[in-house]
């Protein structure tokens, strides 16, 4: 069983991002700017964007945090949303979900200029990526295949199976592994909620994409021998034995599962570190204008 070490990737990638940024420097170029909208005090939206920015400062990106009380009004928002499409000092951005319930989360993301949705949530990126165009690739699953990639894991030819179909992460991740590319070319099965004998689908599996939210979910009999397990679960349970006062639990069993898998990767510092500078490097991608001019 191999290990699959996000937070080792990451700082790989965060190294290589740095060191564009800093030839981009030299040669007169822009810093990359990275915008955040942040709604309200959700502990896990906190963590994440504090995050982002941190990640911005080691390397050499401008970032900017725009904060909003939970009683922000749709329009607030909206109209915020619009002034950073205009600003051209702002290459990309990103509006922190969930956002709270009198605020249509699609109407913020349809409001994104597509040239800057570094998320890659807007129709637009979401649809070019499903047809396999240049686009904005939303960062999980960005940073899954750049995991299936660096890891040198054959996805061709072979059985997928993706646990969830979240608009973030099971429909992209799943339109990304079944393209006529590499990492891809899998044949896909998504299961969800109402899928029936899930069991049955994960022990035919010769790559599992768990990404349900449910702590545990995956256990040592539901996967063969040789199979490769991507946990893309993060749910906060609460302890006494950290200083934050939670851990994170992923969707997998990890120490059932992980002595017949091939790969696996762990929670906390597998998917979690590559989500951020997948993000990062769109970032880039936009500030240079190498998707959309
Ligand atoms: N909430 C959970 N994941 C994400 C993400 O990748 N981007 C944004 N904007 N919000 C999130």
């Amino acid at each position: 069983m191999e290990l699959i070490d996000g937070k080792a990737v990451a700082a790989q990638i965060k190294s290589e991002i740095a060191e564009e940024v800093r030839q981009i420097l030299v040669s007169g170029g822009k810093r990359p700017h990275l915008a955040a909208i942040l709604v309200g005090h959700d502990g896990g939206s906190e963590t994440y964007v504090a995050s982002k920015v941190r990640t911005c400062e080691e390397l050499g990106f401008q970032s900017t945090l725009i904060r909003y009380e939970d009683n922000a009004t749709e329009k607030e928002l909206l109209d915020k949303v619009v002034e950073l499409n205009n600003d051209p000092d702002i290459d990309g951005f990103i509006v922190q979900l969930p956002l709270p319930k009198h605020i249509s989360e699609q109407k913020v993301i349809e409001t994104i200029d597509y040239r800057k949705d570094v998320d890659g949530f807007h129709p637009v990126n979401t649809g070019r990526m499903a047809i396999g165009l240049p686009c904005f690739v939303s960062a999980t699953p960005a940073g899954i295949l750049e995991l299936l990639k660096r890891y040198r894991i054959e996805t061709a030819g072979k059985h997928c199976v993706v646990l969830g179909r979240s608009n973030i992460v099971g429909k992209p991740v799943a339109s990304l592994l079944m393209q006529k590319s590499d990492p891809g070319n899998c044949t896909v099965t998504v299961c969800h909620s109402r899928t029936r004998n899930i069991e049955a689908y994960c022990r035919e599996a010769d790559i599992i994409i768990a990404a349900l939210g449910s702590p545990g979910f995956l256990k040592g009999n539901m996967v063969r021998e040789g199979v490769v397990v991507i946990d893309v679960g993060t749910t906060r349970i609460p302890s006494d034995k950290t200083k934050s006062g939670f851990k994170l639990s992923g969707d997998v069993d990890f120490n059932a599962v992980a002595p017949k898998c091939s790969h696996i990767t762990p929670v906390p510092g597998g998917v979690g570190p590559m989500t951020i500078i997948s993000l990062m490097k769109n970032t880039l991608l936009a500030g240079k204008k190498a998707i959309y001019q």
